[in-house]
Order: C-alpha cells, then sequence, then structure tokens
C-alpha cells in the first residue's frame, strides 16, 4: 500500500499518512479528558500531526483511538485523493467544482455488497454489549458522557425511495453502554428519514460506523444534496464503489472495512438525557436535552479497533479545517455559478468554525460589486446555515490571512458606511447568544472592506515592497528571511 489511489479504510489511511510521517503515537493517555485535553493541545499547533493514541488506561494495547485526522492540507489532501503537497489555497483551488462532480456522478459508483469483511470479525448480540468496552473518550470536562461518536457516520433510508443518507451525528453512550443517543439536528436529512420511518413502521432502522477512512467523514459531515447516497458520493470520489456487508439486523449497509459499526432501531418514545458537549461554536451552548436513543442489537468491530475521534471544541478543534477547506470551495463555487464576476478567493475561517466569519476576495469591477458579494455570500444555501459575518475584500488581500482581512477592515471600510446587518436569519440551536426557548433565528453583518467604489483611483497605496524586490532580497538573504516565500 502505498498511494491516495489505494485507500479503503483506516488501516490504509494509516498506513499512508505513517509513511508521509504524519502521524504522531501517544501511549497512556487516560480516557477521562486526557485523550480529549492532549488532542486540544495538539490542535492548537502550527500544523498540526494525527495523533493515534495506544496502551489507554483502563484499556488492552491495541484499541485505539485518532484525532486530527484532517487537520492539515496534506492529510486533507491526501483523504480527498487531490494531492499531498498542496496549501490551503491550492487545496480549495484544486477542490473546486468537484463536489458538484461528485454529487452528479455519485449514481455510477453504487455500493458493493460483499458476504463479509474486516469488520464482522467480532460480532455481539444483545446480551453482551458494551460499548464501553472501547475507550470511549470524555472529550471536554463538562460533557454530560462519553461520546462514541464523534467521526461517525449513521446511515438511515429514505422508507420511499431506499436512498441511503450518511450523517456525522454525535452520539453519546447511554444505559452504561448498552445504548447510544443519536443527536440528529432538524432540518438535516437523517432526522427527516427517522420521522418518515416513524410514520410509516413506529420505528426506524439505523447503522452506524464509528471508525474509517476519513474520507467517510468528509462526505457524511457535509451537506451531500438530499436524495443523493453518501456512500456513492465517496464511491465517486475513489472512482470505485465502497464495500458494504449488510446488518443482521437491520439490513442496512456497514463499510466493510469499518472498525466498529453498531446496529439497531430508533423508537419514538426511546430517549435518554444528551449532552451537554462541547460543540462546535467553541461553547458547552446546546445544553442537555432528551435525544433518541439506539438500543443496540449487534456491534461489530475489528480485532484492535480504532476510533475515529473528531470532537469539536473552542476553535481550532478536529474539523474545523476539514471545513474551512469543503465550505470555502462549495462557496467558491456557488458564488460564480450564480454569475457573480470578479470571485477571486473565499476562505470560511476556523475561528468561526468555517462557518460564521467569510472572507471573500474580489476584483472590483462595476459600483455595487462588493455589496452584492457580500448579500449573496451570507445566503448561499452552501453558507446561510450559522453565518455571521462576510468580509469583502479588494483582490490584494488574501482572504486566507486573518490578519490581512481585518487590516483591510480597520482601513477600507468606514463602519458608519460600509457594515449592513441581516435581521431573522438562519442559526442555529447551538448559538450562544440565542435566548432559551426562542426560535434559532440569527442576524449577520456584510462588512465591506474594499476600498471605496468612487476613490478606487485616489485611495492611497499601500505601504509594502514590490513583490518582484521582495523575492529578489528573501532569495540574496536565503538564511535570514528562511528561503523562497
Ligand atoms: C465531526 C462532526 C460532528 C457533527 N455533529 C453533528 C451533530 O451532532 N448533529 C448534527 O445534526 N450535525 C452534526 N454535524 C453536521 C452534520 O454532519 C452535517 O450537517 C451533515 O451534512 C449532515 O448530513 P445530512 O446533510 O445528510 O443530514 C457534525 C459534523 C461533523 C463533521
Amino acid at each position: 500500500m502505498g498511494s491516495l489511489d489505494d485507500i479503503d479504510d483506516l488501516r490504509d489511511w494509516l498506513a499512508l499518512a505513517e509513511k508521509l510521517g504524519e502521524v504522531r503515537a501517544v501511549e497512556g493517555a487516560h480516557w477521562d479528558k486526557e485523550i480529549g485535553a492532549v488532542s486540544q493541545a495538539n490542535y492548537q499547533r502550527h500544523d498540526p500531526p494525527a495523533l493515534l493514541f495506544d496502551d489507554i488506561v483502563g484499556h488492552r494495547r491495541g484499541q485505539r483511538v485518532l484525532t486530527a485526522s484532517m487537520s492539515n492540507a496534506r492529510r486533507l489532501g491526501m483523504t480527498l485523493g487531490l494531492g499531498t503537497d498542496l496549501d490551503d489555497k491550492a487545496l480549495v483551488e484544486a477542490l473546486r467544482s468537484k463536489p458538484g462532480e461528485w454529487a452528479a456522478n455519485a449514481s455510477r459508483y453504487p455500493v458493493r455488497e460483499v458476504a463479509t469483511g474486516p469488520v464482522a470479525q467480532n460480532v455481539l448480540g444483545p446480551d453482551d454489549i458494551d460499548l464501553l468496552q472501547f475507550p470511549v473518550p470524555l472529550w471536554h470536562e463538562a460533557d454530560g458522557g462519553r461520546y462514541i461518536g464523534t467521526g461517525c457516520a449513521v446511515f438511515t433510508t429514505d422508507p420511499g425511495t431506499g436512498v441511503l443518507n450518511a450523517g456525522a451525528y454525535r452520539m453519546q453512550v447511554q444505559n452504561d453502554g448498552r445504548a447510544a443517543s443519536i443527536n440528529i439536528e432538524a432540518g438535516k436529512h437523517g432526522a427527516a428519514h427517522v420521522r418518515e420511518w416513524f410514520a410509516r413502521e413506529g420505528r426506524a432502522p439505523v447503522t452506524a460506523s464509528l471508525g474509517h477512512d476519513p474520507l467517510l467523514l468528509v462526505v457524511a459531515g457535509t451537506e451531500v444534496p438530499a436524495g443523493t447516497s453518501e456512500l456513492e458520493y465517496a464511491g465517486a470520489v475513489r472512482g470505485r464503489p465502497v464495500d458494504v456487508v449488510k446488518g443482521e439486523v437491520t439490513g442496512l449497509p456497514i463499510p466493510a472495512g469499518a472498525e466498529i459499526a453498531v446496529e439497531g432501531w430508533l423508537r419514538p418514545g426511546r430517549r435518554e438525557q444528551e449532552g451537554p458537549f462541547g460543540e462546535w461554536t467553541g461553547y458547552y451552548s446546546g445544553g442537555a436535552e432528551p435525544v433518541l436513543t439506539l438500543d443496540v442489537e449487534r456491534v461489530y468491530f475489528r480485532d484492535d479497533p480504532i476510533l475515529l475521534g473528531a470532537p469539536p471544541g473552542k476553535p481550532p478543534h478536529d474539523y474545523s479545517y476539514m471545513r474551512s477547506v469543503m465550505k470555502s470551495a462549495m462557496i467558491q463555487d456557488a458564488l460564480i455559478r450564480c454569475g457573480l464576476p470578479g470571485v477571486e478567493g473565499v476562505w470560511a475561517h476556523e475561528a468561526g468554525g468555517g462557518r460564521q466569519l467569510l472572507a471573500v476576495a474580489i476584483d472590483q469591477r462595476y459600483a455595487g460589486h462588493a455589496r452584492q458579494a457580500g448579500y449573496l455570500a451570507a445566503q448561499l444555501p452552501a453558507a446561510a446555515y450559522m453565518n455571521k459575518f462576510v468580509v469583502v475584500v479588494d483582490a490584494d488581500v488574501n482572504p486566507r490571512s486573518l490578519s490581512d482581512v481585518v487590516w483591510a477592515m480597520c482601513t477600507r471600510t468606514d463602519p458608519a458606511e460600509d457594515i449592513e446587518t441581516l435581521r431573522k436569519t438562519w442559526g442555529s440551536r447551538v448559538d450562544p447568544l440565542r435566548e432559551r426557548d426562542a426560535p434559532p433565528f440569527n442576524s449577520r453583518a456584510v462588512i465591506d472592506a474594499c476600498r471605496p467604489w468612487s476613490r478606487l483611483g485616489s485611495f492611497p497605496r499601500v505601504a509594502e515592497a514590490d513583490p518582484a524586490l521582495l523575492d529578489q532580497v528573501v532569495k540574496r538573504w536565503p538564511d535570514v528571511l528562511g528561503g523562497p516565500r
């Protein structure tokens, strides 16, 4: 194994990441807060490696947890099959138009059902189920419990069409390890499936994979169009179908190479208190609520299984980089598709969890262009959920640099003139600003940080060296200046 084309499961992914020097082992950490804290300290580093926890306190060696799987450009590029030598900008460029192509091609890659697979090396029935036999972390200090599903893919079907959906919906261990609550927010495709099954059959079948090629986390955790199976979409990314085994109880698919998978039925009245949980906003903002709970009827796992962890929290968190890159490419594509000219770059900043703060760089073409870019970006379906700020900058400003974006705001935005607000927009239950029991509206600002259109020709010149001179001096004093830019 050794090429991007060979990744079919988490073991293949790890082998390649290890070969690239992208994985560090952490031995002897405790599942109780320590794995979470080590992971957090790692996300805050520049260019964090993936961490593979082993020898976890209270658990057999070999029962592992992986975090930070896609927290840098190299591993995300590797996961998406786009290359391992791209920087943030090149990764977004390489990704642009791909999500649309993958969705369009998905139906050419129906899953391939196989009789058995590594996930079925161990199968436990109801009498033997204990999810806490795995090293399930208590990720954050004030979490309401231990979350086995963070980097998970929860599979449901549309009972009418049979179309499969996968969503990354967090799963908290319940009832001493015999059950798991599944927190599917209203509006998600999985929630619609479950509602429909309840109406038709009084119960809803579910399978969930808890460790897999991180590509499955990308597709489950990203807004793939309704009606498109995320497993077929993953097949389109890989260029070959995903192998699945059929769940013994529900008949729903389970990725054949999954590390750990669970199966059972959700029932309308079967809920357990879920949360609080450290959310992607950086707060325990969702509180605790009764949430639909799966009485697990089968657990499948490989020998020495690896749990794929992806805990959110105050950014940067486990998947904030992945979300930033995916959102940036999708929003840039959507702006161009709707006919906006002069789009030079988009970056969905990690500080806003990849949702709340967008920077859009444009080459200003006409009066009103900057505001148009801002209003459109703030309301595109790919961007509207939980956006708070869209900052529109000129093409000479790097939208990926928070410092450059803030500098443009400080010097090109007249606050009284150039900040527009939109009200009653699409917010979230987990917004820390939402008042208790209030509907999840929010408001947002479009900040025009472009040079004023009427002064484009006369705006003061930026006080910085010409790029050609900069290149020249960097080449001349490489030891002092760190080599070519
Ligand atoms: C690691 C991770 C955890 C997530 N946790 C949740 C969650 O607990 N509940 C939820 O509704 N969405 C969660 N999301 C977002 C959804 O997975 C995302 O909106 C996805 O598009 C949902 O799938 P769907 O569009 O098929 O419904 C999470 C995303 C990621 C990447």
